[in-house]
């Protein structure tokens, strides 16, 4: 599904990441584990094509990010990779269901209003469709964030540090529904984490070592 050789990424100069080479295959739960500051946030980020690497081939599905150019890379991201940032980002002023709706709409692609709202219910908080998301708890954030990184039915599902604001209970909560979701669009699913409480929900680890 994708394919690293010989990255490194350097800011200023600095190098914040280098992946030898990585492979994973479609539908695979991978836990991208490492300390902090030993570049997690930096890959997923060249995984999503929102970074260039300095060096080294990304290959995601059929593309090679290296090929593609800004726009171009926009609208791919927008349909094939689904991405649940550290902070939520969800918009104030939409509601949860038009913050759901935007998704689609930013990429390009249509979806009915009935089917936004079977995803919020699927999700556990059909519910709260007309909410604004300053009213919800950050678990229900979190909740709404993952329907939209996976309303397009994306090849690629990140998540960056979903479960370190969370208590055990909602950890778990929050990694099922993460599972179950790339399980239900067949999706390939990459967690960056130092939490070793989700680490028994993934089959394979891919490991940065820290400077
Ligand atoms: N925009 C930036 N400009 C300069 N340096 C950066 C930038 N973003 C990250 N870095 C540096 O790159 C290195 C890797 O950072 P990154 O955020 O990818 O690590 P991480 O593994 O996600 O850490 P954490 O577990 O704390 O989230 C760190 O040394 C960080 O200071
Ligand atoms: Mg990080």
């Amino acid at each position: 599904m994708f394919t690293l050789h010989g990255i490194e990424h350097r800011y200023d100069g600095a190098v914040a990441l280098v992946v030898p080479t990585w492979e994973a295959l479609r539908g695979e739960r991978w836990l991208l584990a490492g300390p902090s500051g030993s570049g997690k946030s930096t890959l997923l980020g060249v995984l999503a094509g929102l970074l260039r690497p300095t060096s080294g081939t990304v290959t995601v599905g059929d593309q090679d990010l290296s090929q593609r150019s800004g726009p171009e890379l926009d609208r791919w991201r927008g349909r094939h990779v689904g991405y649940v940032p550290q902070r939520l980002h969800l918009v104030a002023s939409l509601s949860v269901l038009e913050n759901l709706l935007l998704a689609p709409y930013l990429a390009g692609a249509s979806i009915e209003r009935p089917a936004a709202e079977s995803l919020l219910a699927r999700v556990g908080v059909g519910e709260l469709a007309a909410r604004l998301p300053e009213t919800l708890s950050q678990g229900q954030a979190q909740r709404v964030a993952i329907a939209r990184a996976v309303i397009n039915r994306p090849l690629l599902l990140l998540a960056d540090e979903p479960t370190a604001a969370l208590d055990d209970a909602h950890a778990a909560q929050a990694i099922a529904l993460l599972t179950e979701q790339a399980d239900a669009v067949g999706a390939t699913l990459v967690v960056a984490s130092h939490d070793a409480r989700i680490s028994g929900a993934f089959p394979h680890t891919y490991v940065l070592p820290g400077s």
